[in-house]
């Protein structure tokens, strides 16, 4: 039914346009009409961008076809609403990869992932755990890193927030390692501690997300979130090292708990000596600079600043980003 030369992205979708795309289903709901008329409201991303959608005719009909997180074969018309782009759907069908592969259809075409080289980004942090000096914490990072393996290499490291992509998770582990290892320098502070609570303090999160094709919290990350997971998957490891000293592991255990740095933001503790100041601040400064470049990125308009809608509320300028955008490309 798409044909190849027609398939646009989200990035690519103008107002009034009709548009054939592969895209995921984010989410459905089925609403009534102030007519008292079923609809279906729905949620659709691909690697390029997000975009909502409304099924007006066979909402009910069509809902039972479509699961949230399958591949869809979309056929909508673009139209401009509260100065975002929504899609009018026509028609919309689940998609097999096996069945459409030779019509253009992949999942990489759907989800977003990372521009770095994830098996680099894994040989630097190879590197950093055989450094780690400390025997016990050592043991403890190798353990949990190799167990974890598969989904450290895939996993996003928030569902929207902040490296919300395939790789995110190690993308955003490895440069806060980065910007620890030059911490680590310029302060008097233990090594050892700050690289193993960089690299284990969201841990949490391979258990609080579901990773893709959903992204979405699981009834784990719902009931315990990921500084609480993280904490329980770190004490039951050091619980398996034999003689682990206990104030070292406290220690580990309070840079996972005031990781967030504030009650507020799910953080049982603040941050109380400079290892867990310097990995609280670094991890904040890697994802706000993260959430900065998506916010420049998803803004389409012209003008050099950004809308007010984005996580620090005020208009962002963008003029250099895009021209540094330019330069690299
Ligand atoms: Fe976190
Ligand atoms: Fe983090």
């Amino acid at each position: 039914m798409i044909q190849k030369n027609k398939l646009r992205t989200i990035k690519e979708y103008e107002n009034q346009d009709e548009v054939w795309s592969y895209l995921l289903l984010k989410s459905k709901n089925l609403r009534l009409t102030r007519g008292n008329k079923l609809y279906l409201d729905i949620f659709l991303s691909d690697a390029t961008g997000m975009i909502s959608g409304k099924i007006w005719d066979n909402a009910k009909k069509i809902n039972d076809k479509i699961d949230v997180g399958m591949a869809v074969g979309v056929k909508a018309i673009v139209e401009e609403y509260n100065a975002k782009n929504q899609l009018n759907i026509e028609k919309i069908v689940g998609i097999k990869e096996s069945e459409f592969a030779d019509k253009g259809f992949s999942w990489k075409l759907l989800l977003p992932t990372t521009e770095k080289n994830v098996d680099q980004l894994w040989q630097n942090i190879q590197k950093a755990i055989e450094n780690i000096s400390n025997p016990f914490l050592k043991e403890l990072v190798k353990k949990i890193y190799y167990q974890n393996k598969d989904d450290i290499l895939k996993f996003p490291a928030s569902m929207k927030l902040h490296h919300a992509f395939v790789g995110g998770f190690i993308e955003h582990i490895e440069s806060v390692l980065r910007m620890g290892l030059i911490a680590i320098k310029n302060y008097e502070v233990d090594k050892d501690l700050i690289v193993t609570g960089i690299l284990l303090h969201d841990i949490g999160k391979l258990k609080e997300l579901s990773g893709f094709p959903n992204n979405i919290y699981t009834d784990e990350g719902n009931f315990l979130g990921h500084i609480v997971i993280g904490y329980s998957m770190i004490q039951n490891m050091i619980k398996k090292i034999d003689d682990f000293p206990e104030e070292l592991a406290f220690k580990i255990e309070h840079i996972i708990l005031s990781h967030q740095g504030k009650y507020e933001y799910q953080s049982p503790k603040k941050p109380a000596f400079p290892e867990a100041i310097i990995v609280h601040y670094l991890d904040e400064l890697d994802a706000r600079m993260n959430m900065y470049n998506q916010a420049v990125e998803n803004d389409i308009g012209d003008n050099n600043w950004t809308s007010l809608s984005n996580y620090f509320r005020v208009p962002l300028y963008k003029k250099n980003h895009k021209e540094n955008e330019k330069e690299r490309k």
